[in-house]
């Protein structure tokens, strides 16, 4: 897909050499058309090195016009894409008008415009904002979100630009003239876990663990963005839901069990990211319970082990499930892999220094004859190359499983 990148002037401009990287992870070819503006808040050259292309801002650029006008790039485009969309811009294409050479392409190509607006709460909110953006729909230009939540001016509300992968993933989809069929994970479905879960001990007492839902919620967008139907069953965490993903919310293990039963029947592939407690209390105290000894003891019973249950199905979705350990990390992994009978399994050493609640994660992939090492990334980046890995060997599986018997034993034993 060619995909004209429109940069405009808003903060956001400085998530965009991700947004290319992930519209390209699609296979798209990206050229970049940048205002003015936008060239305060990120540079030519960083978008040059990440597109692999010159980087288009100027409509008197003689040079330029001669290897590509701005009719052939209005042309040459599937899509044009204005992620940070200023509400400037959304003015000057609600106006027709055509100042420079983002608006003049805009007014001269046939192809599909998305725009992902971003702002602050309340300039979105203005009246003449609003009336720009339904006119917009009105003509057909699809609006990616923007999304709630902590904005760079330090308040919060709804103007954020969603994240590079949610855009990425929302503009190969079909309605805006992609492919559909585009991404490794096109026309599956994918279940994920995450989160911690709360285990109640009274009505304002709980068990939990430091699980922050970060690997679980990078693993759903990252399924998205290869283009899965995807369900995200999420214990209790501080996260926005994944754009384009099916969020079920729940807050105990057995909750967790009964809506990932719930949800198995028609999934290909389940990631079990959560971190489920493995005991509750036998008794949930119906009033807050009193200080009143020294010691007090609770009694705790085992939860249903989600994975394990899961694996087990006659019809078993590619199970992959996630290991935090504090040590013997593979050991444990692989132990737990042959145990339940998981088809592969994400291992990483949790401590204060590393796994929950941070942003970035080391992990030993292990499946039944094999295992590969990734060594510290970002976890939305570590997500993707779990997300082509996993969809590589349940590719390889589901091979496996149109061959001959013996060769069905042979891989799943
Ligand atoms: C520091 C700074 C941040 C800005 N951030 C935004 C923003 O997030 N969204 C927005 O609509 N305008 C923002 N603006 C205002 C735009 O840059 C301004 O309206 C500009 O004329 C937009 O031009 P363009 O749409 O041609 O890029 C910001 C301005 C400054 C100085």
């Amino acid at each position: 897909m060619n995909i004209v990148l429109g940069i405009t002037g808003g903060i956001a401009a400085y998530k965009t050499p991700e947004l290319v990287r992930r519209l390209r992870g699609r296979g798209a070819d990206v050229q970049i058309v940048m205002t003015a503006s936008a060239e305060e808040f990120v540079t030519a050259t960083a978008l040059q090195a990440v597109s692999g292309r010159p980087v288009r801002s100027n409509l008197w650029d003689q040079k330029a016009e001669a290897a590509m006008g701005h009719i052939e790039l209005a042309r040459w485009a599937d899509v044009v894409l204005i992620a940070p969309a200023t509400a400037e811009i959304m003015a000057r294409l609600a106006g027709g008008a055509a100042p420079d050479l983002l608006t003049t392409l805009c007014l001269a190509t046939e192809a599909k415009i998305a725009i992902a607006p971003a702002m602050n709460h309340v300039m979105w909110s203005n009246p003449a904002v609003q009336s720009n953006r339904e006119l917009l729909e009105e003509r057909g230009i699809m609006i990616l979100g923007p999304e709630h939540g902590s904005q760079a001016c330090g308040e919060t509300g709804a103007g954020r630009m969603l994240e590079p992968d949610d855009i990425a993933a929302a503009v190969c989809a079909a309605d805006l003239g992609g492919n559909a069929t585009a991404g490794l994970l096109a026309g599956r479905t994918v279940l994920v876990t995450a989160g911690p879960t709360r285990e109640p001990i009274d009505p304002v007492r709980y068990i939990t663990n430091r699980s922050s839902g970060k690997m679980g919620y990078a693993m759903a967008r990252a399924a998205a963005a290869q283009g899965a139907r995807v369900v995200l069953i999420s214990g209790p965490v501080n996260l926005e839901d994944p754009h384009g993903v099916e969020v079920h919310r729940v807050e105990t293990a057995e909750q967790m069990h009964v809506e990932t039963h719930r949800n198995i029947s028609e999934v290909d592939i389940f990631i079990g990211a959560a971190a489920v407690s493995d005991y509750r209390p036998t008794e949930t105290a119906p009033q807050k319970i009193k200080k009143q000894e020294e010691t007090m003891t609770l009694k705790l019973i085992r939860s249903e082990d989600i994975l394990a249950s899961v694996a087990r199905l006659d019809h078993a979705p590619f199970t992959v499930g996630f290991a935090a350990e504090t040590e013997n990390v593979r050991d444990y992994a692989r132990g737990k892999l042959e145990d339940k009978r998981l088809d592969m399994i994400v291992a990483n050493r949790v401590g204060d220094d590393c796994g929950f609640d941070h942003d970035d994660n080391t992990v030993d992939v292990l499946w039944p004859n094999g295992e590969k090492a990734f060594p510290m990334t970002a976890k939305s980046e570590l997500a993707h190359t779990l997300i082509e890995l996993i969809a590589e060997r349940f590719e390889s599986m589901r091979g496996d499983d149109t061959q001959p018997e013996l060769s069905v034993i042979s891989a799943r034993d």
